[in-house]
């Protein structure tokens, strides 16, 4: 397929959340809460040639900017996502998400005898073991999690 034309129109004032790895867009909409019922334009992209990739996915969304929790979210399934803040047709701001090498509040401990499942005000803590795939070891009970693990709590 040719990609020198583009795929998806610009959009006007929003967010383009672009490099994600090929896949994962409908998991982005899912994190940003986006169904058939919420208003405002909404374009997606999946599997598009990509040069350092191989193929990406692209999320469009107009007149909507993110959250930084929304952002950790998408660090953990696409940590070479960048977020485009569109202003005017034009691209004010560009920023790579980043996965640091400790999450903190953002997963959920998938044990449930775990200290931060329990009453203590203990807020969950991982190590980041591996980016792609991602593997993450809770500090308080070495739990192991994996994308899909992490996938399944969004
Ligand atoms: N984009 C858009 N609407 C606009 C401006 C940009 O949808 N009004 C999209 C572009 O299609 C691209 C992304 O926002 O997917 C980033 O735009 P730009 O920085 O111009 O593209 P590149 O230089 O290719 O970005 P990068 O270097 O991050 O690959
Ligand atoms: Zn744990």
């Amino acid at each position: 397929m040719a990609t020198r034309t583009l795929l998806v129109s610009k959009i006007k004032d929003g967010t383009v959340i672009d490099h994600i790895t090929g896949g994962h867009a409908l998991d982005v909409v899912k994190i940003l809460g986006i169904t058939g019922r919420t208003n405002g334009i909404v374009l997606i992209a999946l599997h598009v040639p990509s040069k350092g990739l191989g193929t990406k996915d692209i999320v469009k969304v107009e007149g909507r900017e993110l959250e930084q929790e929304e952002v950790d979210k998408i660090a953990l399934l696409a940590p070479h996502a960048s977020i485009n803040i569109i202003r005017g047709y034009q691209v004010a701001d560009k920023k790579r998400v980043k996965l640091p090498d400790i999450i903190r509040g953002t997963v959920k401990c998938g044990n449930p005898a775990c200290i931060s499942n329990s009453n203590e005000p203990v807020q969950s803590k991982f190590y980041v073991k591996s980016r792609e795939p991602l593997v993450i070891r809770c500090h308080y009970c070495n739990y192991i999690m994996e994308k899909q693990d992490v996938l399944n709590q969004f």
